[in-house]
């Protein structure tokens, strides 16, 4: 039976896998699993911690998953695997069109896009007509060869019916992941670093049988469903209050990725974003803010205070001296940065969607967030211990906060100064009464 070549992968599917506990927070276990496996990226957490937390409930099936930060869509696509109903936000275009051709992981149309995407690789476009900055980045990507093939193909899919088709964007994007021959998922890597390039021919049929190989797997197993916002989760008004039974998320890191700069060769290949100003205005504007996000438009005095004073007054407390040791740092450090002006933004735009997933829970409902902290400066922010305080003052209950691995040590102690306290990574827990 084919299942014994592909049966390693299931693993996960209704069991508890063990996995080392470091793993928990990381994606890289993904490529053990079914169509996690399609398109994933570094700033995702294990397949494992989802359907770990999902069987903390006695009866999951039918139940009501909610992640408000949906990134590749790993919530979702265990929370379908375990026959849950589930829901996600996610503004950034690139990961909602990823995490929707996840979710509809048995559309039928695969042949079909396979066809037109090899079509349009044996049609090579003029890779100018992507407009004079999307030219030049992504000719550092890519040789003029597979540049030129590879807009063919991106022409074959628009004026085909499947223009807009979610899963014909996955296998497009997935074929320029593995013809490129810089890395492309991490931060500030491309163009620069080197690997190994595919064939573009290969690479699509190299994920394209990969998802053949998985819908023939999962056959009929997967009969709930899943819808995927594309907007800030600071609103949630599409999700029904006290509909959620349960709510597993990781945010973005207060100083972590920058999920646009890291999915610049999709955004300028695709046509979304011409200029890297573009980008910010489409992409990272919409984001929760961080280290890596604009500041245009939040660091004027009134909108500072008016983020501070939305937080409870215990939290203003807690920040005041970290947010005064910034400000005095930015004024002696060379680099100037004005990590000052983003702790009461990020803190309170999280504190809307700690709100809202309190409104979103049934009485009962469980919440888990997987979350680090960080040193800007060399000035250490507990963001976890002060996220599990925000829970406690939006009404949560048995909040508890562990840490599950040590991180960033070399990157924060050597190459920027670092707080004395270790950073890590730690999973909130909490209750909603
Ligand atoms: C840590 S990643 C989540 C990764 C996800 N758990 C996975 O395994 O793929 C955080 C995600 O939050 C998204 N995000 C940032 N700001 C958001 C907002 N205001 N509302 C919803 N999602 C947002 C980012 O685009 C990013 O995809």
């Amino acid at each position: 039976m084919k299942q014994s070549s592909l049966s390693y992968l299931y693993k996960s599917i209704t069991s508890t896998t063990a996995v080392a506990q470091e793993r928990l927070p990381t994606n890289t276990t993904t490529h053990n699993h079914p169509v996690h496996r399609w398109f994933n990226f570094i700033a995702g957490f294990s397949p494992e911690f989802v359907s770990n937390c999902i069987q903390t409930l006695p009866n999951y099936r039918n139940l009501a998953l909610l992640d408000p930060f949906t990134g590749c869509g790993t919530t979702q696509v265990e929370g379908l695997f375990h026959g849950m109903n589930v829901v996600g936000y996610e503004p950034h275009p690139i990961f909602f069109k990823i995490a929707n051709a996840k979710t509809q992981m048995r559309s039928k149309n695969l042949g079909e896009i396979e066809a037109i995407i090899h079509h349009g690789l044996r049609n090579p476009v003029d890779s100018k007509i992507l407009g004079e900055k999307p030219y030049e980045f992504l000719a550092k990507l890519f040789s003029p060869d597979t540049l030129s093939r590879l807009v063919g193909a991106r022409i074959a899919i628009q004026n085909s019916p499947y223009a807009i088709d979610d899963l014909a964007f996955l296998v497009l994007s997935k074929v320029l992941d593995n013809a490129s021959h810089s890395q492309t998922d991490g931060i500030y890597k491309a163009p620069t670093s080197i690997k190994r390039s595919h064939d573009v021919e290969d690479a699509l049929l190299c994920i394209t049988k990969m998802i053949a190989d998985d819908r023939e797997y999962i056959g009929s197993r997967s009969t709930s469903n899943c819808k995927i916002v594309p907007t800030s989760s600071e609103n949630m008004s599409d999700v029904q209050s006290e509909s959620i039974d349960i709510i597993i998320t990781s945010p973005p890191y207060i100083n972590n990725f920058d999920y646009a700069e890291m999915t610049r060769m999709y955004l300028y290949f695709w046509g979304i974003a011409n200029t890297w100003g573009e980008i910010t205005d489409l992409v990272r504007a919409k984001l929760i803010l961080n280290t890596t996000t604009a500041l245009k438009g939040h660091k004027e005095i009134q909108i500072q205070d008016r983020y501070r004073n939305r937080l409870p007054d215990s939290i203003q407390r807690d920040l005041l001296p970290i947010v005064e040791k910034l400000r005095l740092a930015r004024k002696i450090k060379a680099g100037k940065k004005e990590y000052d002006f983003l702790i009461y933004p990020y803190f309170s735009q999280m504190m809307s969607v700690i709100r809202e997933c309190r409104r979103t829970l049934k009485s009962g409902g469980t919440f888990h967030m997987m979350v680090a902290d960080a040193a800007l400066y060399g000035t250490h922010i507990p963001a976890p211990q002060i996220l599990a305080q925000i829970l406690l003052d939006c009404g949560f209950a048995n909040v508890r906060c562990d840490q599950v691995r040590k991180r960033g040590h070399r990157w924060t102690l050597d190459k920027r100064e670092g707080s004395e306290i270790g950073l890590g990574e730690y999973h909130i827990q909490a209750r909603r009464f």
